[in-house]
């Protein structure tokens, strides 16, 4: 699948891209490079996955041209007071000029911890075990800043991640928002569709992104037995229908794999019948969840 949709700020964007959280240790760099090589142009990495060097590094060794591709990263909760810093360091990791997209990782500023190798990305939970956070400050006061970036030119748009509608129209309404974010990337899969987030986002022109769209924050997706049924029936697998469901919704939507099989497998979408959205948009009816999120990444409630 290689069809694009506008964002608010003009610039388009592959409906589908690689996700590579977890992907660390070469891993990362074997994955980009083997979707880059099948045909992906948009690659979404994050400053806490750890792994901006090597997934730049595969970037700049597959010889695409700049141009043609989407990039996107993340600013790390602990980052929140200063995001044009935050930005400067991605893209050093990274060696690349600027970014597609910017994102707020949560809407959860946390204090930073500076740690003995001055990486600032960590923020160790309080003894008590909760995350430490910041609360003299707060994502509306990072979005004031995080919009100036794009001014910069280094990053083209920039957008936010884990929010919730309630967080979404107190961003909006906020006296000092200039810009409507133009991406809100967030979990979603048949199990967890997020229908009247996607309805809110659309409303406003807000282009919505699906992160775990195979449920991979332990979502029993790709086992579900209505799903594998569909992919017999196209003679594919399982993640091809979630995807190409994403997609059907108009989602950008960001698997994540780092077996190049795999990498090169979920790329492949096709049309779904109305009568297979509509029993893959009901599962979360009977089998669907509140949220799933991953306990080492998202140690912070979200405010709904
Ligand atoms: P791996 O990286 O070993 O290929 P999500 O994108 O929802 O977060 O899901 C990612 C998880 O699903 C990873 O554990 C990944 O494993 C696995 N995965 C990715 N693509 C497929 C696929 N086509 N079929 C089965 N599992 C997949």
């Amino acid at each position: 699948n290689t069809s694009t949709v506008k964002l608010n700020t003009g610039y388009t964007i592959p409906q589908v891209g690689l996700g590579t959280w977890r992907s660390k240790e070469g891993d990362g760099y074997k994955a980009v490079t083997a979707a880059l090589k099948a045909g992906y142009r948009h690659i979404d990495g994050a400053a806490i996955y750890l792994n901006e060097e090597e997934v730049g590094k595969a970037i700049r060794d597959s010889g695409i041209p700049r141009e043609e591709l989407f990039i996107t990263t993340k600013l790390w909760n602990t980052q929140q007071r200063n995001p044009q810093e935050a930005l400067e360091q991605s893209l050093e990791r990274l060696g690349l000029e600027y970014v597609d997209l910017y994102l707020m990782h949560w809407p959860v500023p946390l204090k930073t911890k500076r740690i003995t190798d001055g990486n600032l990305l960590s923020s160790p939970a309080k003894e008590d075990g909760k995350p430490d956070v910041d609360t003299e400050w707060d994502f509306v006061k990072t979005w004031e800043l995080m919009q100036e970036l794009p001014k910069t030119k280094k990053a083209r748009s920039v957008g936010v991640s884990n929010f919730s509608i309630n967080n979404l129209k107190e961003l909006l309404a906020s006296p000092g928002n200039k810009l409507v974010p133009a991406v809100l990337q967030v979990e979603i899969h048949p199990l967890l569709p997020q229908y009247a987030l996607c309805d809110f986002c659309k409303e406003h022109n807000i282009q919505v992104e699906a992160y775990s769209p195979l449920g991979g924050h332990g979502a029993p997706v790709l086992d579900d037995p209505i799903i594998k049924q569909i992919a017999d029936r196209h003679n594919a697998d399982a993640g091809n229908v979630v995807v190409s469901w994403g997609v059907q919704r108009g989602i950008v939507t960001l698997p994540k794999s780092t077996t190049p099989e795999r990498v090169v497998s979920n790329l492949r979408t096709f049309k779904l019948s109305d009568e297979e959205m509509g029993s893959i948009n009901n599962l979360s009816k009977s089998r669907g969840q509140k949220r799933t999120n991953a306990p080492d990444m998202s140690p912070f409630p979200l405010f709904e």
